[in-house]
């Protein structure tokens, strides 16, 4: 059965593990003592300025208001996101609104005319976080991650220039992206991370066998990033949507026959969400959240009826044994093609490993 939940959108704390593990080699942080407090859902805000085809401001802003009214309490955004335009966006929308909501950012992926690039060096952490801080219009952002590990620079030289923003009060907490086991050992070691974001969806399972256990065991949130495949796992998307959008082209999931075997695969989750009167992202969204009270996915959406929709999803808990059937039809590994994005070389983690 799915039960629904009246009222407003249950929250959930990061950086506050629910039962995170410590071993001699993993010392306790002080996590605890400064949890991020957020909606079950977040809102993803990449797409109102890259990635799935054009948006409209106006209409992405009364998408940021609507999250907020339906108790939306986290947008994720990052400086490369439109270089600089999702930012603005966002300082737009939230205008007189700041404290309604967290908003969270990323530096390190530097896009440019000539392509995209990754800088996270120590002495060039402020300079981003300032020209954030302006283009958002606050005084402190409240989750600061790392978007990528820069090859060339130790992880922990970075945090440690991302923890002096800390102590400065421009940042509150700091997160990670997309990043090995090890390197998130060392970023905790260097300073408490409340976050850290990768890819997880019933689409994309890898992360169960690494990040999701030593996230927990260092008693970090977990924020997994396109949790609806990418809008595969909503069941709506066809070959002529993926050739319109940007993103998904380079994205080998998204090809040809792996596009067919996967749209596929996508059959499972449509007929048990049909079955359960709900639609195949919210199924995705709530299988996600049941996960454990530590997870906080970010589904991205230009349009506000697809917002509604997923914020939904918060309200529906699944049996066990609907997760086993969800489990078993849509396993780790079970899906064609390759995660591989924009800036391969440097966005895989097991490519930086
Ligand atoms: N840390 C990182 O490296 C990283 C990487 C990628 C993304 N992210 C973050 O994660 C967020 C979410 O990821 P994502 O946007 O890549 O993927 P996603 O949330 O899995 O999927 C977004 C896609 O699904 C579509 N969609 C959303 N809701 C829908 C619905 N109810 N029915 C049908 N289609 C729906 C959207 O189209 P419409 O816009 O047309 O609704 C869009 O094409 C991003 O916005 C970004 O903030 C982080």
């Amino acid at each position: 059965m799915v039960g629904r939940h009246r009222g407003k959108m249950r929250q959930r704390d990061l950086g506050t593990s629910a039962t995170p593990t410590t071993t001699a080699a993993t010392p306790p942080t002080s996590l605890a003592a400064t949890p991020l407090t957020t909606s079950a859902i977040g809102l993803g805000c990449m797409g109102l300025s890259q990635g799935y085809g054009p948006a409209d401001d106006d209409e992405s802003i009364r998408v940021i208001h609507r999250a907020l009214d339906l108790g939306v309490r986290m947008l994720d955004t990052a400086i490369s996101y439109g270089r600089g335009h999702n930012e603005q966006l966002i300082g737009r929308a939230l205008a007189g609104r700041h404290d309604d909501v967290a908003v969270a950012t990323k530096f390190g992926i530097v896009r440019g005319d000539d392509g995209v690039r990754l800088d996270a060096r120590p002495e060039h952490v402020r300079g981003y976080c300032e020209s954030s801080l302006r283009r958002l219009g606050v005084e402190a952002i409240d989750l600061y991650y790392l978007h990528r590990v820069d090859p060339e620079v130790p992880v922990a030289e970075t945090i440690g220039a991302m923890a002096d923003l800390v102590a400065e009060g421009k940042v509150r907490h700091l997160g990670v992206s997309e990043i090995t086991v090890a390197q998130l050992d060392q970023a905790a070691a260097t300073h408490p991370i409340t976050a850290v974001q990768f890819e997880w969806s019933l689409l994309w399972r890898e992360s169960e066998a690494d990040i999701v256990p030593a996230a927990r065991r260092l008693g970090i949130g977990l924020v997994p990033y396109s949790p609806l495949g990418r809008g595969l796992l909503t069941a709506t998307l066809d070959a002529a949507t993926v050739d319109r959008s940007d993103f998904r082209r380079t994205d080998a999931r998204f090809h040809d026959e792996a596009l067919n075997d996967n749209l596929r695969q996508v059959a499972a989750l449509r007929d048990l969400a049909t079955k359960l009167g709900v639609t195949s992202g919210q199924l995705a969204l709530a299988w996600l959240l049941a996960q454990g009270p530590d997870v906080v996915p970010i589904p991205g959406t230009r349009n506000r009826r697809r917002l509604s929709e997923n914020v939904a999803a918060a309200d529906l808990e699944l049996s066990p044994a609907h997760l086993d059937r969800l489990d078993a039809a849509l396993a780790p590994g079970t899906w064609s093609g390759d995660r591989t994005s924009f800036a391969v070389p440097v966005t895989t983690r097991r490519s930086v490993s």
